[in-house]
């Protein structure tokens, strides 16, 4: 292994790899260099630009803390969120699409019965959510573990505020024996994904705005279901067609409707896919 050369360094990476012992690692790793080689001599990557990547990485996990996922953002900026999850959520028609996670779930949230608020203080204008769980064939799943979590009226999340010390929009509740479920909340807005490090200056540089459209986060949880994680989009919204993090999907836009006494309603019904 003496004298590589730039066409010969990436089958000597590789040939190195090949005692790894787990074989899916051993793949992984060896696309990965063979897919990163190529990308290099492809730009004719300079020692300068190297060494800009690398403080650009460094940077990103030195944002990271227990509140903060720099490493998810970028993920979710390049696109590689979605098709992780496109390919991994292929499922027959009829059945409720999925999208990305997002970094502003927490485990905790309070549960409530339905009918609650769980707003719990949080601003924005009133919203009464109801929909159903269903399977394929409209047969009801009573007792879903419905996740539910929302920026609020400024457009932030509870735990984007320092000192706040309780949940607010963002509770667990289950579908009732006939598959239906119900909760108040505030009217969820569109906002801009966090700008304040690496991956703002990311999307500084390409000229991209950092806004996601209105939505909602749900993970559905049932016995012999696949979990489903996803958004309900709020139709209307000017950035369905331009999200930051590339999540939407048009089965998932629904409308907000304007209510004459004030206040708007939203109604979504799921569909979920068995587990096998
Ligand atoms: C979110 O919707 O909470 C989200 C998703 C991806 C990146 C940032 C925020
Ligand atoms: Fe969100």
């Amino acid at each position: 292994m003496r004298n590589l050369d730039e066409h010969t360094v990436t089958q000597a990476v590789v040939d190195l790899l090949s005692g790894t012992p787990d074989p899916r690692l051993k793949l992984i790793l060896v696309r990965l260099i063979t897919h990163l080689h190529n990308f290099a001599r492809e730009v004719e990557l300079t020692e300068e630009e190297l060494l800009e990547a690398i403080l650009f990485l460094t940077a990103t996990g030195q944002k990271c803390s227990d509140k903060r996922q720099e490493f998810i953002l970028l993920s979710d900026v390049l696109g590689l969120s979605m098709l992780t999850v496109a390919m991994n959520n292929k499922k027959p028609e009829g059945c409720t699409e999925s999208t990305v996670f997002g970094p502003f779930h927490v485990e905790g949230a309070p549960v409530y019965d339905n009918g609650a608020d769980i707003a719990n203080g949080a601003v924005g204008e009133p919203c009464l959510v109801r929909g159903t769980v269903k399977d394929r064939n409209g047969v009801p799943i009573a007792g879903a573990e419905l996740e539910v979590w929302q920026a609020d009226a400024e457009g932030n999340y509870d735990v984007q505020y320092p000192d706040l010390k309780t949940h607010q929009a963002r509770g667990v509740l289950r579908s009732r024996p006939d598959g239906s479920f119900e909760f108040r909340t505030v009217v969820a807005v569109a906002y801009p994904i966090p700008v304040d490090g690496p991956v703002g200056d990311l999307l500084r540089a390409t000229g991209r705005h950092p806004w996601r459209p209105a939505h909602l986060h749900f993970m559905i949880k049932a016995k012999q279901y696949q979990t489903l994680v996803t958004h309900v989009f709020r139709n209307g919204d000017q950035y369905l067609d331009s999200d930051a993090v590339f999540g939407v999907r048009q089965t998932l836009v629904a409308d907000w409707i304007r209510q004459p006494d004030g206040g708007y309603t939203l109604n979504y019904d799921f569909v979920l896919n068995p587990a096998d």
